[in-house]
């Protein structure tokens, strides 16, 4: 008989159809939200899961789950599972790599732009009906050309963004990673490696693309806020907690920082309440690598990943590696 797999979220309905082809398919077309628990009676006579960035995969869950072989995620980032947990219980993760990074590249400069040109901030004005004359400072921003751009996290989409702004914008790319990239790629990003508090007091854009792991929370907390220029803005598209958003509020209150834009929150769907009252900040739901085509492009990816396990022929974008997989 066909493997059994439980698609968590609602997803693009071809996409069932596609899995449909393959297995016994249980989808969530309502897209209801399923508790831990709901979700793990689901999986209980499950083979493999499709899912999204907001179903947690730990050991609880893993065991109340003894068939369960597979789970694929329609993300790149996977902090939801818990890796270690999956490898020893013999769980193969996947993720969506590389379909994604010009896109979020993508949305990375544009809410870089919009934050430095308060793009947001003047359509709320205008609006409100509150234009009603020229002024020589209303909503003066700071520059993307020539600027200094600081990345943080030099993956794929931190590459993706360099050029953009190296070989787009003429901008002067500095960036932080754990590793240093290869000289040729860092020719072909025109980028310049530097340690984190020198990119902080230097750039005049930062911004984070680094996965979130127990060791890059809280990656930008005040101290590190205050090392930054007064008119830098702060840029992040990577995961919430990577910036301690209570500092990062009171920071754009004092104007100790002159903005930022944000994509990920700390406890997202839940926005810190004091950011939703300073204006000098861009919020948008975690859409960065929202398009049409990529979401199609990533659902696929993760339905690939399970065709291509239960078919023998291995994951093609692993996370990890279990010794021996679950058997039954
Ligand atoms: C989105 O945040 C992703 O990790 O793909
Ligand atoms: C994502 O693909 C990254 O490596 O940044």
């Amino acid at each position: 008989s066909k493997p059994r797999i439980l698609v968590a979220r609602a997803i693009f309905p071809e996409v069932v159809a596609r899995l449909a082809q393959h297995f016994e398919v249980e989808a969530n077309p309502d897209d209801v939200i399923w508790s831990p628990q709901e979700l793990a009676a689901r999986l209980a006579d499950k083979d493999g899961a499709f899912t999204t960035g907001s179903q947690r995969i730990d050991a609880a869950l893993l065991s109340a789950a003894p068939r369960l072989k597979i789970v694929a995620n329609m993300a790149v980032g996977y902090n939801n599972f818990d890796v270690d947990a999956m490898t020893a219980a013999g769980v193969q993760g996947t993720n969506t790599p590389d379909v994604l990074t010009e896109t979020t590249a993508d949305f990375g400069f544009a809410l870089l732009m919009a934050t430095a040109r308060r793009i947001a901030e003047s359509e709320h004005f205008l609006r409100a009906g509150k234009w009603t004359t020229w002024r020589y400072d209303m909503f003066a921003g700071s520059d993307i050309h020539g600027s200094t751009l600081g990345i943080i996290g030099m993956g794929r989409i931190g590459q993706g963004i360099a050029k953009r702004g190296a070989h787009g914008f003429g901008m002067n790319v500095v960036y932080h990673n754990r590793s240093r990239l290869s000289p040729a790629l860092e020719a072909e990003c025109k980028a310049r490696y530097v340690e984190k508090d020198e990119l902080l007091r230097t750039a005049d854009h930062v911004v984070l693309v680094l996965p979130y792991t127990p060791a890059s929370h809280h990656t930008i907390g005040a101290d590190e806020l205050a090392l930054m220029k007064p008119t830098a803005t702060l840029i992040n598209i990577a995961r919430g907690g990577i910036v301690d958003d209570a500092a990062l509020a009171v920071a754009l209150r004092e104007r100790r920082i002159a903005a930022a834009g944000l994509d990920v929150f700390e406890g997202e769907p839940s926005v810190h309440p004091d950011l939703l009252t300073v204006p000098n900040v861009v919020l948008t739901p975690h859409i960065a690598s929202a398009t049409v085509p990529t979401r199609l492009a990533m659902a696929n990816l993760a339905a690939d990943n399970l065709i291509a396990f239960f078919d023998g022929r291995g994951p093609l974008t692993p996370v990890n590696q279990p010794a021996a997989a679950r058997s039954a």
